[in-house]
């Protein structure tokens, strides 16, 4: 088979792994891999090389991808999915193992509503897929974020101070929720759940009132601005809030261990998919299990917050 591969949509750590599994996984069955640059723009700009072996030595450690990615305008529209979709029949294209997020796979499924056979990997830091336990990318931004809640920790107790942390995560709170777990958060700010700030502000009070020198409030980016939250308990509290906005600071890095395994067990999955005749699915992790889901389970369709480990968020920073 000649097999296509590319990236798409925020880049995530791990996707360089992921592309290094689709590779060597393809090769090694004797198949044909080219890689295409720029995600959907270089589909609609013809952007495709050959690889090898060698094109993805030394990168299973490296964050970003080397492929490039882009978030496509155009490929939005319906000519240029038509475009894209005319191109990838030309060039002898049989096959597309697709590399990103939602808005990736949606872009996926026009393709395929097209004839072309592709398979889907899930790679976005916000964790935000259905049927999937876990995106690669998503372990590596947990740990990024949490390492920056440990350094804000240290200044927080040193000035006995409040800090408001920003995290990425415009739609979801998963990545939010795992970095105010995980970091001892006295409260977590997510899109999913209507906020609170008086119940922010008591919990603060409580804290203080028992004898706690600092307090870290994790907010993602999609439930509210950090600083506007940060003058909202600064008006309840009476005192002055730092505030730090982690950004796309969570999308560097090299990826963790676990991003790399999962990455590599997901890529290789891809293209075992495809090869036998699979199309139109996403490969998805449930438990230490690889599993396919149909992408028409995974568009628009929204991955649920687990309210225990929220709930024992609140219990446990108390
Ligand atoms: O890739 C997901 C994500 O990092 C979101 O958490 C964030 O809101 C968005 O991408 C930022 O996108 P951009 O890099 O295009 O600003």
């Amino acid at each position: 088979m000649k097999i296509g591969v590319l990236t798409s949509g925020g880049d995530a750590p791990g996707m360089n792994a992921a592309l290094r599994a689709v590779v060597r996984r393809a090769l090694s069955a004797g198949h044909q891999v080219y890689g295409i640059r720029r995600g959907y723009e270089g589909l609609l700009n013809g952007e495709a090389f050959p690889m090898d072996l060698g094109s993805v030595a030394d990168i299973i450690h490296r964050g970003g991808t080397i492929l490039h990615t882009a978030r496509s305008e155009r490929f939005k529209q319906p000519e240029y999915q038509d475009q894209a979709a005319a191109w990838i029949k030309q060039s002898g294209l049989e096959g597309l193992v697709v590399i990103g997020g939602e808005g990736t796979f949606k872009g996926m499924v026009e393709l395929c509503n097209r004839g072309v056979s592709a398979v889907g990997v899930p790679a976005t830091i916000d964790n935000d897929i259905p049927h999937t336990d876990y995106s690669i990318g998503f372990d590596t931004a947990v740990n990024t974020g949490v390492e920056a809640v440990n350094r804000l920790r240290d200044t927080a107790t040193s000035h006995e101070r409040v800090f408001v942390v920003e995290t990425m995560g415009r739609h979801s709170g998963q990545l939010a929720l795992a970095v105010g777990v995980a970091g001892g958060a006295e409260s977590i700010l997510i899109p999913e759940l209507p906020i609170d700030l008086d119940n922010v502000c008591a919990r603060l009070e409580r804290g203080i009132a028992r004898g706690k020198v600092h307090s870290i409030i994790v907010v993602a980016e999609g439930a509210a601005k950090g600083f506007e939250v940060a003058g909202e308990i600064e008006k309840c509290m009476g005192t002055e809030i730092r505030v730090t906005v982690l950004g796309h600071v969570q999308r560097g890095g090299t990826p963790t261990a676990f991003d790399r395994l999962l990455a590599s067990r997901m890529g290789a999955k891809a293209v075992d998919a495809l090869c036998s005749g699979l199309s139109n699915v996403m490969v998805a992790v449930s438990g230490t299990e690889l599993r396919l889901v149909p992408l028409n389970q995974v568009i628009g369709v929204k991955k649920k917050i687990d309210m225990e480990v929220f709930r024992l968020a609140e219990d446990l920073a108390r």
